[in-house]
């Protein structure tokens, strides 16, 4: 089967150098992720151990879309019936650039939001016609999530198993101000090529995604261990994933418990905040990381420097909260007092055009990605 794996915007080539690590050969690296051809079996084991991954969806059709009309007709020559029966629920979710004005001729698509309901029309009216009932729309738990993806003037449609993102690990229920997703987190530990051999900090650690991911990385937890998938509910084609889903989820589970147990993590995280400090050691205790991650209180412009060799890995604030004067002298201060760290590397993500200039020091790489809609950069600092 045709299967796309989705990436946030910079990170394919670490998605694609994972889907490598778990046996998954990808057959092209795009911009906005990697395609793959893989069997139900494979699609079960890059649901359940892709960290990097936002989907990973599997192809059902594609078709030249210049307008809703298209769309409809398009989306209808899917046989829905292989798929799903009327007693399911169904979410359609759309992205991608819709078709121009010059294009969209027949009737025009505005709007993501219109896309999917011409998309859901074509399902639900082929199903009512042959079975005399429709499908009913749940948004927050379907049991059958489609995705229409439109490049200008066509459109692609892909079933996505998971149903909930990739990043929904199942340990973060609650989060600080300004959470980092799972997998741009996991996505970043990776860029900083840290496997678990040095200490590891977060000096503005928030609700603890980084050192989670982190963690879970270097034991080798699978990071799908812990959720359901939407394609546990299939009835229909695909219905066999489940059970290879439960499979896999058994194997990471039994193997996990003996990864727990091996000899402790140097990771640790310090935050100015002590609330968002209990959701770090709440959301810690989740992903049963307790013996690997020691949170503590501080200020990361004034903390000890760690011990030479350490790697620091942290996403800074970036001033939605703090306020443009606040967040630069912030930067400014931590450049100062980081300066003073021997031995170590920082990999800084932040979202702030002045961040550079304000932290002052030399940074040795850097990396463009986003966070959500958000462009940001990842700079990597060699310190002392
Ligand atoms: C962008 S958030 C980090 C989010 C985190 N990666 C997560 O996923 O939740 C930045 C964090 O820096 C913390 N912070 C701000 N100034 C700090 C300082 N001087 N020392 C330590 N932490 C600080 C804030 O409390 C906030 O939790």
């Amino acid at each position: 089967m045709r299967v796309l794996a989705t990436a946030s915007a910079g990170t394919a080539r670490l998605l694609a150098e994972e889907c490598g690590d778990i046996g998954l050969r990808p057959r092209k690296v795009r911009a906005h992720g990697v395609e793959l051809d893989l069997d139900w079996p494979e699609i079960a084991r890059a649901l359940i151990y892709l960290r990097t991954a936002q989907r990973v969806l599997v192809f059902l059709q594609q078709f030249p879309c210049g307008g809703g009309n298209s769309l409809y007709e398009g989306a209808a020559q899917v046989c829905w019936a292989d798929w799903l029966d009327p007693g399911q629920r169904i979410a359609v979710a759309a992205s991608g650039r819709l078709p121009s004005k010059a294009v969209r001729g027949d009737s025009p698509i505005r709007t993501h939001v219109f896309a999917c309901q011409r998309v859901k029309d074509a399902l639900c009216d082929q199903l009512r016609d042959a079975t005399g009932e429709r499908p009913s729309v749940d948004l927050d738990d379907p049991d059958v999530r489609i995705v229409a993806r439109f490049s200008g003037d066509a459109c692609s449609l892909w079933l996505d198993p998971a149903g909930a993102a990739l990043h929904r690990r199942g340990y973060r229920v609650e989060s600080g101000p300004a959470p980092l997703r799972e997998t741009l987190a996991a996505a970043i530990v990776r860029a900083s090529g840290w496997h678990g051999e040095q200490p590891l900090r977060d000096l503005l650690c928030g609700s603890g995604t980084v050192l989670i991911e982190a963690a879970s990385a270097a034991l080798g937890l699978a990071p799908g261990r812990d959720r359901t998938f939407a394609a546990e509910r299939w009835r229909h084609r695909g219905h066999e994933l489940a059970g290879q889903i439960a499979t896999e989820r058994r194997a990471a589970v039994d193997a996990a418990h003996a990864a727990i147990a091996k000899p402790k993590l140097d990771v640790r995280g310090l935050d100015i905040d002590p609330r968002v400090l209990r959701l770090a050691e709440a959301n810690v205790q989740r992903a049963g990381l307790g013996r690997h991650i020691q949170l503590r209180a501080g200020d990361a412009r004034h903390t000890s420097a760690p011990e030479p060799g350490s790697v620091l890995i942290s996403n800074l604030p970036y001033g939605e909260r703090l306020g443009g004067d606040e967040v630069t002298v912030l930067y400014a201060e931590l450049g100062r007092h980081w300066a003073g760290f021997t031995g170590c590397e920082a990999h800084l993500l932040v979202g702030h055009d002045d961040f550079a200039p304000t932290f002052g020091l030399r940074w040795t790489d850097r990396m463009a990605l986003t966070n959500g809609s958000l462009p940001v950069t990842l700079f990597l600092y060699e310190l002392g």
